[in-house]
């Protein structure tokens, strides 16, 4: 292997995704914080923010995490079809993720780097899975384009 193949390697190696996540308060931040209180591991890298429901996540926040330079946005909220609080904001959330993943490819950022998760409030184990599957996708994926001044323009 050459000297700046190795280089690269070690770069993606070393490289820690910071990830945002919008988490609706009745699920999938319960099973965030079950995970928490049952000392499931996972990694550090998800910024929780949470927000009443999935459905509550305009698109603009998410493409405001990615200007700011979020490697990865999780939307995450109550199971289909029928646990969400507010009956259909997790609908109008997956509506609004796959429409926005479509966007994003427009603009250079990988469509990976965006996730839709139903986690309810007795799942924290799945939640840490999430993370953690989340951690090692974008790992291979590298940072975000916009904050290596590279190909996105958005
Ligand atoms: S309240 Fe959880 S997704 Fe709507």
């Amino acid at each position: 292997m050459t000297e700046q193949k190795l280089e690269v390697k070690e770069k993606k190696e070393e490289f820690e995704p910071k990830i945002i996540g919008f988490l609706c308060n009745w699920c999938a931040y319960a099973g965030a914080d079950l995970a928490g209180v049952s000392r499931i591991q996972y990694p550090a890298n998800i910024r929780i923010i949470r927000v009443m429901c999935s459905g509550r996540v305009d698109p603009a926040f998410i493409l405001e995490a990615f200007k700011n330079g979020a490697d990865g946005v999780l939307v995450a909220g109550c199971h289909l079809p029928s646990d969400c609080h507010y009956l259909t904001g997790n609908f109008k959330a997956l509506r609004r993720v796959l429409l926005l993943k479509k966007v994003l490819k427009e603009f250079g950022i990988e469509p990976e780097r965006l996730r839709i998760e139903w986690v309810s409030a007795s799942e924290g184990d799945r939640f840490a899975t999430i993370i953690k599957e989340m951690v090692e996708e974008i790992k291979k994926l590298g940072p975000n384009p916009l904050k290596a001044g590279g190909k996105a323009n958005v």
